[in-house]
């Protein structure tokens, strides 16, 4: 399964990467808003020189040719830009025409396993379903992500499911164990699936029986 950071932060994507664990990035515009200080091309162009694999670039248009205009901006920043579209009658058709010229796209806000259906017709090559907002609502964020991914595998379509508004670490096991092909994640989640308490005791545990018997032969020596 591939791993996804969902941050703009250029830190947090240095961290993770230098982990060897990084397969991608996912930005919105909210993320994006988080760290400023920067244009969004210039982060987006940073982010892409650390990561090699898909960097998801998020359109705000409304309209077919505008989101065309501002996808194509994005393609040419960097060859691993992915144009992030969110689901819509407009947003269907600036996928499938993107498609037609070449660019990759992400189809955000999926919410139904029909959109997503609708998504990878149009040709997008991640479709990514919302799993913690529908969870948020009392949904079941995760049987989108297993309805879409069997349909995605039974029809043999290319496109991948991408599993994001991720909250927490079993949101990622159960991911993997629904068939997403990919998860994107907060910076904390991947911290919080690194840890465990008894990883924890036990390190503190071996280190002090490791110091405890070289005292003990250093005190042997010296008799
Ligand atoms: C990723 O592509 C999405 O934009 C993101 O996972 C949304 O997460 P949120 O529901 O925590 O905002």
């Amino acid at each position: 399964m591939k791993l996804f950071l969902d941050t703009a932060d250029i830190e947090e994507i240095r961290t993770v990467a230098a982990w060897g664990v990084l397969d991608g990035v996912t930005t919105n515009p909210t993320l994006y808003s988080k760290v400023g200080g920067a244009s969004y091309d210039a982060i987006l162009q940073e982010i892409c020189k650390i990561v090699p694999g898909p960097v998801s670039a998020e359109v705000v248009a409304d309209d077919v040719e505008g989101m065309l205009k501002e996808g194509r901006h994005f393609a040419k920043l960097a060859d691993n830009i992915v144009v992030k579209v969110p689901m819509s009658e407009t947003g269907l058709e600036a996928m499938s025409r993107f498609r037609a010229e070449g660019i990759k796209t992400n189809c955000t806000l999926i919410f139904t396993a029909n959109q997503g259906l609708l998504a990878a017709k149009a040709g997008a090559s991640l479709l990514s379903p919302f799993v913690g907002r529908l969870d948020d609502i009392n949904e079941e964020g995760m049987t989108v992500i297993r309805e879409l991914s069997e349909i995605i595998r039974f029809f043999e379509y290319d496109s991948e499911v991408l599993s994001a508004s991720i909250r927490h670490p079993r949101h990622v096991t159960e991911s993997a164990l629904a068939g997403a092909h990919i998860a994107t994640l907060p910076f904390k989640v991947f911290q919080q699936m690194v840890r465990h308490p008894l990883t924890d005791k036990g390190i503190v545990q071996f280190k002090k029986d490791w110091e405890d018997a070289r005292a003990a032969l250093a005190a042997r020596k010296g008799d």
